[in-house]
């Protein structure tokens, strides 16, 4: 089983959209059995949270499920459960360099994936309010991503 972990800096707008998004494709490629997602965040202030409502509204008109998601903290002994650990932003990369390094888990910017990408980062939609544009970025990082997956993993 291959685990990968979203991260951003609240856990409630750009990794949960990035987990759902995520396993709804997992679910289309019929990958269940070998690939499992989660998302996190860096900060504690939402911890418990259920994701923001932009992203529930986002992912409602994509019909994409979005249930029993609740904010969570990221941990160093989720170096120990996830094989990639995918971020949204360059902040969100240095904090996760001072929370833990190791080697054999991939740490990278989810825009590091799109070749070209339009953007480095994904914006963060808790302060620019513009989730469709987020929305349209996560969606098109998922898509390498997985396909970065399934090349290197041989699925
Ligand atoms: P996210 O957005 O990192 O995409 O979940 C944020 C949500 C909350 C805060 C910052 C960013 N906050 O400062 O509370």
């Amino acid at each position: 089983m291959i685990r990968v972990l979203f991260v951003c800096l609240g856990n409630i707008c750009r990794s949960p959209m990035a987990e759902a998004i995520f396993r709804s494709r997992i679910e289309e490629e019929g990958l269940e059995g070998k690939i499992e997602v989660d998302s996190a965040g860096v900060g504690h202030w939402h911890i418990g949270s259920p994701p923001h409502q932009g992203t529930r509204d986002i992912l409602e008109k994509k019909r994409i499920a979005a249930t029993g998601m609740t904010a969570r903290q990221i941990e160093a002994a989720d170096w120990e459960e996830f094989h990639y650990i995918i971020a949204m932003d360059d902040k969100n990369i240095s904090d996760l360099h001072t929370i833990r390094m190791k080697e054999g888990v991939v740490v990278q910017k989810l825009m590091d994936y799109v070749p070209a990408p339009v953007q480095q980062e994904v914006p963060d939609p808790y302060f620019t309010g513009d989730f469709e544009e987020t929305y349209e970025l996560v969606r098109e990082g998922c898509e390498h991503l997985l396909e970065s997956i399934k090349r290197n993993q041989a699925m």
